[in-house]
Order: structure tokens, then C-alpha cells, then sequence
């Protein structure tokens, strides 16, 4: 009979499986940055690609501090992640629509990496890998600073960019003297002296 698996076995999937989906997110983020219109956000998702990077190089010292072969297996749940982005990229958004959406799909990954770092942590730590912990742990860290700049770029004016485009009759109302007229018929000169009448003021 078979050898059950231990925790150790469970670690090194898991280990693994992260390794391929950094990976992943090393090609997805340079496509995100180029769909990003707001400076900012395409500065975050290239200073973040760099670290994504750093964290491949990170799991490769983790793996040699366990004496383990450097190897990933296909992650199927940071793919699924990465094809929900590329639908999102292929729609014809207003530009801080994207921009938001690209927020919502970064922050998915970002989510994902948390879970996967934050069980990989604890594990790591129980099990008595304490250097393996302490390389995973800065990855973790790194992970929560990207989530958390998302936010921050989402809540300091991208969200509202994209409501303005949602709803631009609400930002027109708070525009003083602008008169409300009747939607001008297609013909006669009732509407083209509306129109005259309105851009003389
Ligand atoms: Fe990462
Ligand atoms: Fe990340």
C-alpha cells in the first residue's frame, strides 16, 4: 500500500503550484500595465511586476533551503484568474472603467497570492522551516503593500472617474444656469435658435 501523504507533501504542491503562478502573473502583468490608462495604476502594475519577479527568485531560495529541486506544477486557479483579465481587456471600456476593472482583476490575483502565501507561512513555520518562513513571509508582505496601493488608487479617484462616466447627468446638475430645454425636434428653426440662444450665454 501506498504511503500516505504528510504535510511536508502537501507544502511542496502547494510550493509548487505557487512557483508556476508567479510565473503566470510575470507574463499577465506587463499586458495589464498596457491596458492601464491612469499613470499611476500602470506604475503600480510595473513596479509590482518587478517584484512578481523577486518573488520567483524568492521561491527558488526557499526550495534550495529545503534541499528541493526548483520545479512548478500548472496552477490552475491563478490561470482561471488571468483568462477573467484578458476578457476584461478585450471589452471596449471607457478608460476609467478599464482602469477599474483592471483594479478588480489585479486585486483577485493579489488575493489569491495572499491565501496561498499565508497558508504557505504557517505551514512552513510549523513544520520548523523557519528560513523558508521567513522568505515566504516577505512575499507575503509584498503582496498586501500591492493590494493595499489598489485600494488606494481605486478609492483616491479612479471609482469616481468611472461613476462620473456612469452617471454624467449627476455631475451636470450641480453645473449652475444651464438651461433645461426640450430635446430639439429634427427640423425647423425653433431648435437651431434654441441652440443659438444657448451658446450666446
Ligand atoms: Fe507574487
Ligand atoms: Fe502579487
Amino acid at each position: 500500500m501506498a504511503q500516505a501523504g504528510t504535510l511536508h507533501d502537501a507544502f511542496m504542491d502547494e510550493l509548487r503550484d505557487t512557483y508556476d503562478a508567479e510565473k503566470q502573473l510575470t507574463k499577465a502583468l506587463p499586458k495589464m500595465a498596457r491596458a492601464a490608462t491612469n499613470p499611476e495604476l500602470r506604475t503600480a502594475f510595473e513596479t509590482h511586476l518587478e517584484e512578481t519577479r523577486g518573488h520567483v527568485e524568492r521561491l527558488e531560495e526557499v526550495f534550495a533551503s529545503l534541499e528541493e529541486k526548483v520545479r512548478g506544477k500548472h496552477c490552475d486557479g491563478i490561470a482561471g484568474i488571468i483568462d477573467e483579465g484578458k476578457t476584461i481587456m478585450e471589452e471596449d471600456f471607457e478608460e476609467s472603467t478599464m482602469d477599474a476593472c483592471l483594479i478588480a482583476a489585479g486585486q483577485r490575483a493579489e488575493h489569491y497570492e495572499m491565501a496561498a502565501y499565508g497558508t504557505l507561512v504557517a505551514w512552513a513555520r510549523v513544520m520548523g522551516h523557519e528560513e523558508a518562513a521567513d522568505l515566504l513571509q516577505q512575499t507575503l508582505d509584498e503582496e498586501k503593500a500591492a493590494d493595499e496601493k489598489l485600494s488606494l488608487l481605486a478609492e483616491e479617484g479612479i471609482n469616481q472617474g468611472a461613476a462620473d462616466a456612469a452617471h454624467p447627468s449627476d455631475s451636470e446638475e450641480d453645473e449652475e444656469d444651464v438651461p433645461k430645454m426640450p430635446a430639439p425636434r429634427s427640423r425647423g428653426r425653433g431648435a437651431a435658435a434654441s441652440a443659438r440662444r444657448a451658446s450666446s450665454r
